[in-house]
């Protein structure tokens, strides 16, 4: 055997389950891989995947979210199943041909298996609620990144801070941003928030990598106080996780505040955690909290209106007491990773 194929042999034989204790190596493996592919790819196949491949791929997938077809097939466990079974798990109903097609193409890229000719599998992206990602990227990455060139173009490739004036607002019908839209449209609230609690999902608990524990501690609930108001918290993961780490935490001293809008869909929250509908560009109503929490906020405004919602806390903080939690994606000065650098969108 030749050291190509042993290598390929091997390379074939790692999966997921390899790393269940050690993601930082299945990280460091990830962004290997991806620097191989960048070195034995020619330009013309690096392109064409960037260009040609992947929108379409992109369109295959949206449309077979549209025919319901994941929710359908996970439902029946995802097993192999033949193109004409799983043109009838489709709703509306899907030609068998046009089915095959799209399959086909998902499977040439690993999204799918194909497991004998006309049969398929879904192995390798079992999407459970998050085919709302996929909606996401149609209602509001997809338009967004098509327009981006020329609206940095006309906006004479400056930096865009201008929140009156933003990229999203330049496409968008009604001239809405980002979150104006979201509350215009609850279609795009829920992909939006369907990829919120996907990534949420996906990121660290924050307990572990903060000392809550101090912060709990250190806590005077004994006037019904506050222990901490998660602000921008959308459907509350984070206090939930807190509460996961801390369950003797009393009900209500947790509140998760957001617009009324996105508070509406944290149906399943823990009942010890308060909803609190609340304009962070308004006056901070929960005075004197233990902390005041930010995750993934502030990589949405510019500094200037961080300020804003910042000065909003400081002016109900206690001396000595308070704190301000900020999680956010911090961009290293050299090596960000592209999930560091699409972030700063
Ligand atoms: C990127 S998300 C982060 C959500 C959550 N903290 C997390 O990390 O999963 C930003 C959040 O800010 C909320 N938001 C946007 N404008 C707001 C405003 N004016 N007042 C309160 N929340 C707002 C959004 O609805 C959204 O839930």
């Amino acid at each position: 055997m030749s050291k190509l194929t042993e290598l390929l042999d091997i390379l074939d034989g790692i999966g997921l389950e390899g790393f269940k204790s050690n993601d930082a190596d299945r990280l460091r493996l990830v962004e290997t891989t991806k620097k191989l592919l960048s070195r034995v790819q020619t330009k013309e196949e690096r392109l064409f995947d960037i260009t040609f491949s992947q929108p379409i791929v992109f369109s295959a997938l949206q449309t077979l979210t549209d025919l319901r077809l994941w929710p359908q097939w996970e439902a029946n466990r995802g097993g192999p199943k033949s193109v004409q079974e799983l043109s009838e798990l489709c709703t509306p109903k899907c030609e068998a041909n046009l089915l095959r097609r799209l399959l086909r193409l998902l499977a040439s890229v690993h999204i799918i298996t194909e497991t004998s000719q006309d049969h398929y599998e879904l192995t390798h992206l079992p999407l459970g609620d998050m085919w709302q990602w996929i909606q996401c990227r149609t209602h509001h990455w997809g338009p967004g990144c098509n327009n981006l060139p020329s609206f940095l173009a006309k906006n004479g490739y400056r930096e865009p801070h201008d929140t009156q004036y933003t990229n999203y607002m330049d496409w968008c019908p009604g001239k809405l941003d980002f979150f104006g839209k979201c509350v215009a449209d609850p279609a795009y609230q829920d992909s939006f928030s369907g990829f919120m609690t996907g990534w949420a999902r996906y990121k660290v608990p924050w307990p572990e990598f903060y000392d809550t524990k101090s912060l709990v501690d250190g806590a005077d609930l004994s006037n019904g106080g506050a222990l901490c108001v998660d602000i921008g918290g959308h459907h509350g993961i984070d206090l939930t996780r807190l509460l996961d780490k801390h369950p003797d935490i009393p009900a209500g001293s947790l509140i998760v505040q957001d617009l009324p809008e996105v508070l509406i869909g944290a149906k399943d929250m823990n009942e010890k955690i308060k909803a609190m509908p609340h304009d962070m560009f308004k006056p901070q109503p929960v005075k004197g909290s233990r902390a005041y929490y930010f995750h993934a906020v502030f990589h949405d405004w510019p500094d200037s209106v961080a300020t804003e919602i910042l000065k909003n806390v400081a002016a109900v903080m206690k001396k000595g007491y308070s704190k301000v939690l900020i999680v956010d994606i911090v961009l290293p000065p050299t090596g960000a990773s592209d999930i560091q650098s699409t972030m700063d969108g």
